[in-house]
């Protein structure tokens, strides 16, 4: 007799050796104990920040660096560390912290920096008022309290995206803030992982924000290997993770993108899959398994945040490959019929080509016809199965794919 599918499952997680002792410091949030090879960025972050020990004001600081290099990490780990020494001091340090991804307002980004520093419900409601308000009423607790202030603002280039043209002058109220202050001080640190943000920063912003930088290298694939090494320690049990797997794990995070939050995903979702199979040790092959699964997620995502009609034309473009507009746009009408949809325009529809075109899922290709002229072929650049799986979910789709 075969065991219920459910019971064998069950039987062998109850079972089976788990790999992990630990599983919890592969999350992101996790701050680890040691942050290896930032030491030069540790100093220099905590140097720009020394003054607030003797009662006067920091500078500006800009912090940058592409994704996963260590930046939330380093300047989280400083600011907790100065705060703990200024507990139970007489001068009052408020170090506060936001991360403008989180946020879908700049307004919910100052209510969340000025809920930090005690200012609730009437003081500051979290809608209503202007943005210069919210602002101002900011200000004005600091001057009151006569607080030491720091406000650190990361991934400050979507509250760029964030701000339309009265939050610029916000952004620049903020970086030169301390010039309006009688009484009490704050400092803005930014922290950008998108290199190009400084350039499309006003320039009179960009000098007072950038009063000084701090650029974060990318780590080299030996670098990634330490500091996988240290997790590994508290993340699986002993030697449950092969010196190939490790290896193979730091190159393909190291050399092109220099990026520990990849290394150490990478490594958590190999390990899920060794433990899944059951795996004595995570394998070089688990890692290479694990690479392919994490991009078809990603994939998967993408195609499932589109809306019904870019779907229908994801499909039409697979159904028709290798074909015209014009052809394209039949097999998109067929498909809108059968799903009782009503169809757009063919106009609509070349556009919205050339905008998924953009994101890479398709690509174009121009083929010249001699005396027809050119025309424009389409390809979808993904597996046909990853579309079929990613669409199953949508009801309007299931009996197509
Ligand atoms: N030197 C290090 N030692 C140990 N862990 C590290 C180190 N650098 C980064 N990490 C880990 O890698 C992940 C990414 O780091 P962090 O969040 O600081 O990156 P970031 O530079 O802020 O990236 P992003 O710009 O995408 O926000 C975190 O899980 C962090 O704990
Ligand atoms: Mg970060």
């Amino acid at each position: 007799m075969t065991k219920d599918p459910i019971d064998k499952l069950l039987d062998d997680a109850q079972s089976g050796k788990s790999l992990f002792q630990n599983r919890e410091v592969l999350h992101y949030s996790f701050i680890p104990n040691i942050i290896l090879h930032r030491e030069d960025e540790q100093k220099k972050v905590t140097q720009s920040l020394l003054p607030l020990l003797k009662k006067s004001r920091p500078s500006n600081l800009l912090v940058y660096g592409k994704p996963g290099v260590g930046k939330t990490l380093v300047v989280k780990k400083v600011l907790d560390k100065i705060q703990e020494r200024v507990k139970d001091n007489s001068f009052p340090i408020h170090l506060l912290y936001a991360n403008s991804k989180e946020e879908t307002t700049l307004y919910g980004l100052l209510v969340k920096l000025g809920g930090q520093l005690g200012l609730k419900g009437k003081q500051l409601p979290s809608t209503g008022l202007s943005i210069s308000e919210v602002f101002n009423r900011i200000i004005a607790k600091i001057e009151e309290d006569e607080l030491n202030t720091v406000f650190v603002v990361d991934e400050i280039d979507f509250l760029a995206e964030l701000i339309s043209k009265s939050g610029k002058d916000i952004l620049y109220s903020l970086t030169r803030a301390n010039e309006r202050l009688k009484k009490g001080t704050l400092t803005l640190i930014g922290i950008s992982n998108d290199l190009t943000f400084k350039e499309r920063l006003d320039p009179r912003v960009l000098s007072s924000m950038s009063e000084e930088e701090i650029v974060f290298t990318n780590y080299t694939v030996e670098q990634i290997k330490e500091i996988l090494e240290e997790r590994i320690k508290v993340a699986f049990i002993p030697n449950s993770v092969e010196a190939a797997a490790l290896n193979l794990c730091s190159a393909m995070s190291g050399q092109e993108h220099g990026d520990a939050r990849r290394a150490i995903d990478l490594l958590r979702v190999a390990g899920e899959m060794a433990e899944r199979e059951q795996s004595d040790t995570v394998k070089e092959d688990h890692i290479r398994r694990a690479s392919l699964k994490m991009e078809e997620d990603k994939e998967t995502t993408a195609l499932n945040s589109y809306p019904l009609h870019e779907k229908l034309l994801i499909l039409a473009v697979m159904k028709a490959g290798g074909n015209t507009t014009g052809e394209i746009y039949q097999s998109y009408k067929n498909l809108c019929k059968i799903t009782r949809q009503k169809e757009l325009t063919q106009r609509r529809i070349t556009q919205m080509l050339s905008e998924i075109e953009m994101t890479g899922l398709i690509t174009g290709k121009i083929i010249h016809q001699g005396m027809h002229g050119r025309t424009k072929k389409f390809n979808l650049t993904l597996n046909a199965d990853t579309v079929k799986k990613a669409f199953k979910e949508d009801l309007t789709l299931e009996d197509l794919v």
